[in-house]
């Protein structure tokens, strides 16, 4: 998985105190931080305090682990919990200059790509995709298997299940209030994806929504209602026009058309 040219061999290096990993230059390690045998960090590589990183992973040029989260004083989600330390499981894939917060969990075999964002409180299943550009927002669950593509927007307090299928420029929404008044801050709500639901690109989600099981919603589609399980959804605002076609559910697919037979 680690595919290095000769011209990376020679310019990393090994440390004594962690056997086995692979240091490209200007790599900078914070304390109390462990990582697995045969993993691989590129140049320009941050790993913050407390950190800990898998067996086998690939971390491209320029990735950081376990920021700290920047708040403004007006920020809508002051929080001052106590975040545990990032946690990256083993054979992950990390892309060039990609983030990832502390308070982040993120599974085996994860892929997340060149410039992706991972904000605190964010679990992610195992073999998920983050695509290039997306930005996973605080106290997000993504569940197992999930792709979410190319500069998806994933607002804060949002939850996808197992198989789902998220297409890119997606938009998520929690704050039904754009901003303004102290009432919206008792009603944000992210968005909730049930277990193989799909959103087509572009599609706008309002807060609070749940799109149900193997729903579909199609491309530039803007939910204002929950999607009923199995329907697809079109259009603004998105309506049901028909069922998932039966080859097309979670049931039917095998593991190259999104399931996991
Ligand atoms: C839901 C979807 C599958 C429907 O496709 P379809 O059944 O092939 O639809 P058709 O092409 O037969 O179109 C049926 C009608 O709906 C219209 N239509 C199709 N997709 C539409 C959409 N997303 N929004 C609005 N109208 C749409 C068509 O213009 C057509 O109208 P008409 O009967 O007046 O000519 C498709 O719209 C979609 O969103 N696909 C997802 C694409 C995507 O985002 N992929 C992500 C990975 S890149």
């Amino acid at each position: 998985m680690n595919a290095l040219t000769r011209q990376d061999c020679m310019t990393m290096t090994f440390r004594s105190e962690y056997p086995g990993v692979l240091f490209g230059r200007y790599v900078v390690i914070g304390e109390d931080v462990t990582i697995g045998p045969g993993t691989v960090l590129g140049n320009n590589v941050v790993v913050h305090d407390g950190s800990s990183i898998g067996c086998n992973v690939r971390i491209d040029d320029g990735v950081v682990i376990g920021k700290e989260p920047l708040r403004s004083r007006l920020s809508a989600m002051a929080s001052d919990v106590d975040l545990e330390p990032a946690s990256i499981g083993d054979e992950v894939l990390i892309g060039t200059h990609a983030v990832i917060y502390r308070g982040a969990t993120v599974g085996n075999s994860v892929l997340i790509a060149d410039l992706a964002t991972v904000r605190e409180q964010v679990t992610i299943g195992e073999m998920s995709i983050i695509g290039r550009g997306v930005a996973v927002e605080n106290m997000v669950t993504i569940g197992r298997r999930c792709k979410i593509e190319t500069g998806a927007y994933i607002t804060a307090m949002s939850s996808i299940g197992d198989f789902c299928f998220v297409a890119p420029e997606v938009t998520f929404t929690n704050d039904n209030y754009v901003g303004r008044t102290e009432e919206r801050f008792k009603h944000f709500k992210g968005v909730t994806m049930q277990v193989g639901s799909r959103i087509g690109a572009n599609a706008t989600v309002l807060p609070g929504m749940v799109i149900g099981e193997d729903a579909l919603v199609a491309a530039g589609s803007i939910v204002t209602k929950d999607v009923p399980s199995r329907a697809i959804v079109m259009g603004s605002p998105a309506r049901v026009i028909r069922q998932v076609p039966a080859d097309q559910l979670l049931s039917a697919a095998t593991p190259r058309s999104g399931g996991s037979q």
